[in-house]
């Protein structure tokens, strides 16, 4: 503990602030009382200078590029843990033994069937609507079938909530797929692992069997791992917004859902493959990245650069090992790939992009590997979605069980109209 002193210049007045440590990376100073010790608000445009609560789950170093899930490399869970066990650690802090990872894997398997009602939604949307309008709308709905949650409060219900929305997200991912392909909704087969079920609920026809590789499973597994918590990104800052009013906790989950469809978020690993084929062929990459150097031109190398990360983002660099194992084992190759690789080595190497930090990001990879999976463009962002469930749901629990959490209220610098008269 240390005190940090201010002084607001056009008043004289002083204040002091305490200094709170971390258990890993910068302090933050405490500024409560700044406003009536000083008269002044603090301006952070974009709030990347401030820390809006204190959380235990994820820790992100930008400098180093370092990503721990409770204490724990992500590199580290990547290789020896799967999607669910990793559900668990963020939920509960641990890493599950046998037992409980036993009974939480059977409870998700059980929960992902959704009410028969929230199939009738998908009836009214147009096929050509975004996945992202349509699932964030179905999982609004489920709200509607699961009211009695409205106030959790008790640490069993947390769970239960949390598990069953992390089971059900897959399934109406899959359904929204597949209403958009004007395909049959196929339920979830209570046999299948997570991952394995989501890819099963994707392809399956009613009739026929349905082929899903364990090397695909493992491919999406790890991307659904990296995706899982981010620390205060955008999304899960609107979650926790949301939630502080107590507001149903799946109406926090939509509203990060709602945030995660940006471009400059979760929206990013569509835009890569989008500007991949715009790209067209790798002949082509030497004049896109001349524009994305050009400051007149607004043009973006997409997947390149983190708020963050100004080192190489962990995750990418796991997806790209796993991009590389999937060349060699299922033989994955596509003309975006090579497009990619010849991006990837021109920006790592262009003083532009080394002088900047700029280096791939995890949405660089992981369009490339579910395109080779031969999941749709316009899908990457609602499974996204599927792998940060959990993060939301642990930092809305972290938030409930906060006693000295507060509902949202920021302020502005105002720079409007003075006082008048109406005429
Ligand atoms: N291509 C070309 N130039 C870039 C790029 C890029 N992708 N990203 C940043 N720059 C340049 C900027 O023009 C700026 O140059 P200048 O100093 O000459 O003005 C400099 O690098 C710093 O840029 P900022 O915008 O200040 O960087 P910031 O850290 O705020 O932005 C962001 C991060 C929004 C992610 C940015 O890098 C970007 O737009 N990237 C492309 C979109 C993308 O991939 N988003 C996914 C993020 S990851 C996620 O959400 C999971």
């Amino acid at each position: 503990m240390a005190t940090f002193t201010i002084k607001n210049g056009l008043t004289g007045a002083v204040g002091e602030f305490e200094i709170l440590e971390s258990t890993m990376g910068a302090p933050v100073v405490n500024i409560a009382g700044l406003r009536s010790k000083l008269g002044a608000y603090t301006y952070d445009n974009g709030l990347g200078e401030t820390a809006t609560c204190q959380s235990s789950i994820t820790y992100i170093d930008g400098a180093k590029g370092e990503l721990l899930y409770r204490g724990y490399p992500i590199e580290e869970l990547a290789q020896k843990k799967n999607y669910i066990e990793v559900c668990y650690l963020i939920l509960h802090g641990e890493l599950p033994d046998s037992g409980q990872y036993d009974r939480f894997e059977k409870d998700i398997r059980t929960k992902s069937y959704p009410h028969e009602g929230i199939k009738h939604l998908f009836n009214a949307f147009p096929d050509n609507g975004h996945p992202m309008a349509i699932l964030s709308s179905a999982v609004s709905a489920l709200s509607a079938f699961h009211h009695q949650h409205l106030n959790v409060s008790e640490e069993d219900e947390f769970m239960e909530m949390a598990r069953r929305i992390i089971a059900k997200m897959p399934t109406l991912t899959a359904f929204t797929y597949r209403h958009s392909m004007g395909y049959p909704l196929i339920y979830p087969d209570m046999d299948r692992y997570f991952t394995e079920n989501f890819l099963y609920m994707m392809r399956a026809f009613p009739t026929g069997k349905t082929e899903v590789k364990d090397v695909e499973v493992r491919a999406l597994d790890k991307i659904f791992m990296l995706h899982a918590d981010h620390e205060q990104n955008a999304s899960t800052t609107t979650v926790r917004a949301v939630g502080s009013t107590g507001a149903h906790p799946y109406a926090a989950v939509v509203a990060g859902i709602n945030a995660l469809w940006g471009r400059a978020h979760g929206g990013a690993n569509e835009s890569v493959i989008a500007q991949l084929e715009m790209i067209g062929s790798v002949e082509n990459v030497d004049t896109f990245i001349k524009r994305a150097k050009d400051p007149d031109d607004p043009f973006r190398l997409m997947g390149f650069g983190h708020r963050v990360y100004k080192n190489f983002d962990p995750r990418a660099r796991v997806l790209k090992s796993l991009r590389d194992e999937l060349r060699d084992t299922i033989g994955i190759s596509s003309r975006l790939i090579e497009i990619a690789d010849r991006v990837e080595q021109i920006a790592l190497s262009d003083e532009y992009f080394v002088k900047r930090n700029l280096y791939p990001n995890i949405d660089f990879y992981s369009g490339t590997i579910l395109e080779a999976l031969g999941i749709r463009k316009k899908m990457f962002t609602p499974i996204f979605v599927i792998g940060r469930t959990v993060g939301w749901i642990a930092h809305l629990i972290e938030q409930k069980r906060d006693p000295k959490q507060k509902i949202y209220r920021p302020r502005q610098r105002y720079i409007g109209k003075v006082r008048r008269s109406v005429p």
